[in-house]
């Protein structure tokens, strides 16, 4: 990066009560990114240039939440589905923001082709109102012949480190479950994305285990169940399944030599071990995805 780049680039952006550091540049229009500062309103994520604006933007600006259907509420937590065909400048505004936590080239302007799936935390205040204050979000890409639930995932930097990441990658999932497909995050992954998500695997493929191990009243050391099966029930790709596995430690491969078939088992060395990796979340006190809460119908 040049000296005039960085010179001209925002370094930290003012949301709710936060000043955040950015890490990364981003295509705001130039008059924008002349400034040090930007400020963003949390709720409509309009973007402005002076603490002065953005504080009469405040008085005027009515929204209290995202755009688009409210799919889950559990307490605190809600997730608001917004199809960025019709939240078009929400939608851009997200993806622009998005992008100063990411390195990689990510889309800003052509939004119509996804969904973007936001995280709020409710404040409720005194006079009997409520408002959702904005935590991270992921996008999917509405029609698409692969397998991808997921497109892009930021967590806002002062609410990372407390199990949102693992949340939105979990909902994600339950989509994919719900649409009755196997699902997998687009690649390449960020380096946060990455460890976010061997993280997630392992302890998704902990669950799923353990869930069997449960429902079929085996403790063995050895587990007959496949791919497909692990799949099915996490909506992982066999693939990530694998992954998951591997985090795990318990997946082993052999080389069949008269058939050349390679042959895969899952080999417990102690149950107690992954029900301890299997209840991570909840002994973090992370929020954790309760499908009974997602009132929602794939679209198509
Ligand atoms: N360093 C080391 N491990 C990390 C980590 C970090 N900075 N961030 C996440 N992890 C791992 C840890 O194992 C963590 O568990 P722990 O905090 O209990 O140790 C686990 O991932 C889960 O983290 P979680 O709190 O659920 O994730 P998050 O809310 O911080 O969000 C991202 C994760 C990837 C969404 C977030 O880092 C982010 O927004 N990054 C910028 C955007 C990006 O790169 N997105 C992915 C590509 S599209
Ligand atoms: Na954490």
């Amino acid at each position: 990066q040049s000296d005039t780049a960085k010179v001209n680039s925002i370094e930290c952006i003012h949301i709710r009560d936060h000043e955040i550091e950015t890490w990364y540049t981003t295509p705001y229009p130039e008059e924008y990114n002349r400034n040090k500062i930007l400020y963003v309103c949390e709720y409509c994520l309009k973007y402005m240039n002076s603490r002065y604006i953005y504080h009469r933007h405040q008085k005027k600006c009515t929204k209290v939440r995202p755009p688009g259907n409210e799919i889950y509420r559990d307490g605190r937590i809600s997730l608001w589905e917004v199809d960025g065909r019709e939240s078009v400048i929400y939608c851009q505004n997200l993806c622009l923001l998005a992008k100063l936590f990411l390195n990689s080239k990510t889309l800003y302007y052509d939004v119509e082709p996804f969904i973007f799936y936001i995280l709020t935390e409710r404040e409720d205040i005194n006079d009997g109102s409520s408002r959702f204050h904005l935590v991270g979000y992921f996008s999917k890409e509405k029609l698409n012949s692969s397998d991808y639930n997921l497109s892009c995932i930021l967590t806002l930097p002062v609410y990372q480190r407390k199990g949102y990441g693992q949340f939105l990658m979990d909902f994600s999932y339950l989509l994919s479950r719900r649409e009755f497909k196997w699902g997998t995050p687009e690649k390449p992954l960020s380096d946060l994305g990455l460890i976010s998500y061997r993280s997630f695997w392992k302890v998704k493929c902990a669950q799923v285990l353990v869930q069997l191990k449960e429902l079929c009243d085996v403790a063995d050391s050895i587990l007959n169940v496949s791919l497909e099966d692990l799949s099915n029930i996490s909506g992982m790709t066999p693939t990530d399944v694998v992954l998951g596995l591997e985090q795990l430690e318990v997946f082993v491969q052999a080389q069949d030599i008269s058939s050349k078939h390679l042959n895969y088992g899952i080999r417990i060395d102690s149950w107690q071990r992954i029900e301890s990796i299997a209840n991570e979340w909840t002994r973090k006190g992370y929020q954790v995805v309760n499908a009974s809460k997602l009132l929602w119908k794939p679209m198509i």
